[in-house]
């Protein structure tokens, strides 16, 4: 990828008036993913089987995690792209073409650490830590791209109201895993009012036991400042949490 600074921040939304954003959200928990895989990735100790490991497993959730979500924007949004402005999504389609191939590549390097030998794997470590950075360079700028180019097209020609349905159909075809690791990165990577704007939403729509889920995860993803801040927007006793 060639853009320069410049073009990726030039605005290129139309909306004069905050418009409903599909993508900001779960952007907000893939930038933070990938920014604890870097992490991860840069601390690694490459003599310690465990810890080389966990960078295994990490690699692999992200991989997960990552063509999960090319997956259904490729389904839901687009598909509603090219029905009110046909060729709008071919950029950035191409790219995900490219980030499946970066994504399983990813995938086979981390697989190969374990079977490295000592004195190999010191580079090899370091190696995967370059992709890591590469790859979240290149979807960094990625998701700009869709948040500036793809939602310019959708507030042109959708009211919030037809935006709103393409993402309660992109909800709805979530597995139970896949709702569970968009939370995990999500919850703590939204600011406050969004985040209890969410959980509220759950509370007020959702079966009991899958908000008590929630709740759960919410609780150990958030630290405790974060933690009070949400459980008293949404009324619920700070020191539990489990009684909504
Ligand atoms: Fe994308």
């Amino acid at each position: 990828m060639h853009t320069s600074l410049q073009e990726l921040l030039a605005v290129r939304g139309t909306a004069t008036a905050p418009r409903f954003d599909i993508y900001a959200s779960i952007h907000k928990g893939v930038r933070l993913m990938l920014t604890d895989l870097i992490t991860s990735a840069g601390g690694v100790d490459p003599q310690d089987p465990a810890s080389v490991q966990q960078l295994v497993d990490k690699v692999e959730a992200a991989a997960d995690f990552c063509l999960s979500h090319l997956e259904h924007e490729n389904t839901f949004l687009h598909t509603a792209l090219e029905r009110v402005q046909p060729g709008a999504s071919q950029r950035i389609a191409t790219e995900h073409v490219d980030h499946e191939q970066d994504i399983e590549a990813l995938r086979h390097h981390a697989r190969a650490l374990p079977g490295c030998t000592a004195e190999e794997r010191p580079a090899a470590c370091h190696a995967l830590y370059h992709a890591v950075c590469l790859f979240s360079a290149h979807n960094l700028a990625h998701m700009h791209l869709e948040e500036t180019e793809h939602n310019a097209v959708l507030w042109a020609h959708l009211d919030d109201a037809g935006i709103m349905a393409i993402h309660g159909q992109l909800l709805a075809s979530l597995t139970p895993a896949e709702m569970t690791m968009s939370l995990r990165w999500m919850l703590p990577a939204l600011a406050p009012a969004e985040r209890l704007g969410l959980l509220a939403g759950m509370k007020a729509k959702a079966p009991a036991p899958v908000f008590h889920v929630v709740l759960a995860l919410a609780r150990e993803r958030l630290n405790d400042e974060a933690w009070g801040q949400l459980a008293r927007g949404l009324g619920i006793p700070v020191a539990t949490g489990l009684t909504a």
